[in-house]
């Protein structure tokens, strides 16, 4: 790995129209910055983040999930744009490749394209249908000779269809030498990375353009970008796992996080949503329901269940409308209309339709253990802390707010009357 690696990141991000800084904006689950440092982490062990804008919550942020990544905060006051960013940053190897933080899309093969080659220069160029708003490349027999922002470019410059994509891999001794030597000598006002080239140019130096694909390298500037960022993602996070075997029906209807895992034979059915770091084993997870973060196996969920943070089902069942938080359900079976909260639920167990742990009293909340073989009889309020040992038949419609010992039938029920002719003393006949 003998590549140093800057990604851009200082820019404020208007267009987002978000007090959330740009780049911590996630893509199926991930914020866009992080989808760049994970690239760069393929090719290279020397990687630093250029910051300004909010640049503590930004650092904070990816020091909670990554480490020996180095911080470099830009003087922007002085020194803007894309060439202020690189002023006073100095990395290890002989090579530097500069990536920008909005490029969420960007792959590894795409880099190493970037990477190699003999240039000092390659340079990442893209042919586009409407120009407007990028740097023009002037290209001549095959090297690049000139790249002039849209806001400094004359009639003829504008028709260019050829545009700077804004990634370089750059020889580190020239970007050591031109960074220092840069001026504000423009329309903006701004110090530009792309003079290197120039004055690359002016040196006899060489610099490629590589053709690359607009898809992975257009950055993401608004909320309508960052939207479509998401479905190429999910297109193609959804592409590889059905190439490893998971089953999905109507995938454009199904959503899954970056993180998630799969194992052995699993299927998706449409409006499925998998979010954080689920891991499904052989799972089933039917129309319309929810996983989050848990893990799943050798079980099915739904139509229309929902699995919170947490949870772990093995050779479990839940159906329609049951809402699992943070629970480790073995063996068990939740079939309809149901919430089990902070609950540990053992081997042939059943939880009938209505049943609910009261897992909350306003200010804590309290575990509820049942144990093996338990048939918990529909509507049936389970008051916690409360535990249920091995073997037990809780009656429909109880409120179970003690310990319950094993071999027992649980039941607290108002006794039933009936009034003789009620009915038609209150309506008359009918
Ligand atoms: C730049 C290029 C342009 C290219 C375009 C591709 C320059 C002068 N122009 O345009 O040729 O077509 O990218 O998208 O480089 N950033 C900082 N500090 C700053 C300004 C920007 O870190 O002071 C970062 C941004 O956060 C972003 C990246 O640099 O990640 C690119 O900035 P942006 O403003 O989008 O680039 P442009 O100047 O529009
Ligand atoms: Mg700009």
């Amino acid at each position: 790995m003998s590549i140093s690696v800057v990604i851009l990141a200082a820019g404020q991000g208007t267009r987002m129209k978000s007090a959330m800084p740009k780049v911590l904006h996630t893509i199926s689950g991930k914020p866009m910055l992080f989808h760049a440092i994970d690239a760069a982490k393929e090719i290279s062990d020397d990687i630093t983040v250029v910051l300004h804008h909010q640049a503590e919550r930004i650092r904070e942020e990816v020091e909670s999930t990554y480490e020996n990544i180095i911080f470099h905060r830009q003087d922007a006051e002085n020194f803007p744009g894309t060439g202020g960013a690189m002023k006073g940053v100095h990395t290890r190897h002989s090579r530097t490749l500069i990536l920008n933080g909005d490029m969420p899309l960007i792959t590894k093969a795409s880099l190493e394209a970037l990477t190699s080659g003999d240039a000092d220069i390659n340079m990442s160029v893209i042919e586009l249908e409407d120009p407007s708003g990028y740097g023009r490349v002037i290209i001549s027999e095959g090297n690049v000779i000139e790249i002039v922002e849209q806001k400094d470019c004359n009639e003829a410059q504008l028709c260019t269809q050829t545009v700077n994509a804004g990634i370089y891999a750059v020889d580190t001794a020239l970007l050591e030498r031109y960074i220092p030597q840069l001026d504000n000598d423009n329309a903006q006002a701004e110090y530009y990375l792309t003079d290197i080239v120039k004055m690359a140019v002016d040196d006899g130096k060489t610099i490629h353009p590589v053709y690359v694909s607009e898809e992975e390298f257009k950055g993401v500037n608004s909320k309508l970008d960052l939207a479509h960022a998401e479905e190429i993602m999910q297109r193609r996070i959804k592409k590889a796992l059905m190439l490893a075997g998971v089953t999905m029906r109507l995938p454009e209807t199904i959503y899954i996080d970056c993180r998630a895992t799969f194992e052995g034979e699993c299927e998706l059915e449409n409006g499925v949503r998998i979010e954080g770091a689920a891991h499904l084993l052989n799972a089933h997870i039917k129309a319309h329901s929810v996983i989050e973060d848990s893990h799943i196996e050798h079980s099915d969920v739904g139509p229309m269940g929902r699995v919170r943070p947490g949870s772990r089902l093995v050779n479990t069942h839940i159906g329609n409308f049951v809402e699992v938080k943070k629970s480790v359900l073995n063996g068990v079976k939740a079939g309809h209309l149901a919430y089990i909260g902070d609950a540990q639920i053992g081997e042939g167990s059943n939880i009938g339709a209505g049943v609910i742990t009261c897992n909350y009293d306003g200010k804590n909340k309290f575990k509820t253990i049942i144990g093996k073989n338990v048939f918990v009889g529909s509507d049936t309020q389970l008051v916690a802390p409360v535990c249920i040992e091995d073997d037990v038949m809780i009656a429909a419609g109880t409120t179970v707010n003690k310990n319950v010992e094993k071999g027992v039938l649980a039941i607290s029920r108002t006794p039933m009357r009936t009034v003789k002719n009620f009915f038609y003393k209150f309506f008359g006949d009918k």
